[in-house]
């Protein structure tokens, strides 16, 4: 299943934003905004399966719940199979939601971390059945999870969040023989590998500290307090979603796993990259050249 899908975009989703106002005292007065989903743009393709990862919090569930209209988004827009289906009113969204669901059902479908609390034998025939399902009725789906142990054989592409913001969006094997933003690398870190010697050689990266609040999330790139790579655009500038070939998308000023002739060659994303990012700050130094793939 892990071959690239290249049939049209089913869903597309562009600059979406979900705040959640806080509210407090009598008056009920906003005094903050819990920024969810950030500004985030990316499309599904018929018939292939999204992985979404990132840590408790990051925004998975929302960005799912307002997708599919649970939720109203704060900007930006929706389309399923062309339309728009943000502004939609309930009588117009009513056959739709036959058609996406958070529970399978076709053709498209959120899945928001079905197996994760599955024993493994379990978590592997659900997946299978998903799978089977997914060829009878040609279904799509946005499939959630925290780790990207779950999501490896399901997904032809992966999407990782971090704190409201899409951070990199890759075919799923290219994300896990080359992540190119440090969040990914240690979430992928903490993937289990069977094999005792390969497990043993590789170095696990501890991320310190919790996730950030997202009511003021850090300025700059919002991994930054957390990030071992860390210099000082990166707390004062937002970096773009660059473009890294074969549909590998990352936001980082100091890509990993990338050499200096690829980085010459890498273009800013104007399509994906948020409106508060800074376009020009295309990433000129890598974090460090030598790749880390994780075996099979
Ligand atoms: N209805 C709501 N009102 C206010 N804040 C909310 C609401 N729903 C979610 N949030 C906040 O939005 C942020 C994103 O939450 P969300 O549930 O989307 O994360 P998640 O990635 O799905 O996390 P998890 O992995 O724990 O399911 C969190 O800070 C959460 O507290
Ligand atoms: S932009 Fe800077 S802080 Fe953010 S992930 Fe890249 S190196 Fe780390
Ligand atoms: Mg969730």
């Amino acid at each position: 299943m892990s071959s690239t899908n290249g049939g049209d975009p089913l869903v597309e989703v562009r600059n979406l934003k979900k705040y959640f106002p806080i509210r407090q005292g009598l008056l009920q007065r906003e005094t903050g905004r819990v920024h969810a989903v950030d500004d985030v743009t990316f499309a599904v393709r018929e018939g292939e399966t999204l992985g979404l990862v990132g840590e408790s919090g990051c925004g998975k569930s929302t960005l799912g719940r307002t997708i599919v209209r649970l939720l109203e988004p704060t900007a930006g827009s929706v389309t399923f199979e062309g339309r728009d289906i943000s502004s939609l009113g309930p009588r117009r969204l009513r056959p739709l939601r036959r058609e996406m669901q958070m529970v399978f059902q076709d053709p498209y479908a959120i899945a928001d971390e079905p197996v994760s609390a599955l024993d493994v034998s379990i978590q592997s025939q659900m997946l299978n059945l998903l799978d089977d399902l997914q060829q009878e009725f040609h279904l799509t789906y946005i499939f959630i999870a925290h780790d990207l142990g779950v999501v490896r054989h399901v997904s032809n592409r992966i999407a990782v969040m971090y704190l409201g913001k899409l951070v990199e969006l890759a075919p799923a094997e290219d994300l896990y023989q080359r992540p190119i933003m440090p969040y990914t690398e240690a979430l992928l870190s903490a993937v289990p590998i069977p094999d005792p010697d390969l497990s043993h050689q590789r170095e696990r990266i501890v991320l310190e500290g919790d996730v950030p609040s997202p009511i003021n999330p850090p300025s700059g790139c919002r991994f930054h307090p957390r990030c071992r790579y860390m210099t000082d655009i990166c707390r004062e500038v937002e970096p773009p979603l660059a473009d890294y070939g074969n549909g590998h998308l990352a936001a980082c000023h100091h890509p990993l796993n990338v050499d200096k002739a690829t980085l010459a060659q890498v273009t800013v994303s104007k399509r994906h990259t948020p409106a508060a990012a800074d376009e020009r700050a295309k990433p000129q130094t890598p974090g460090k050249e030598e790749a880390h793939p994780i075996p099979e």
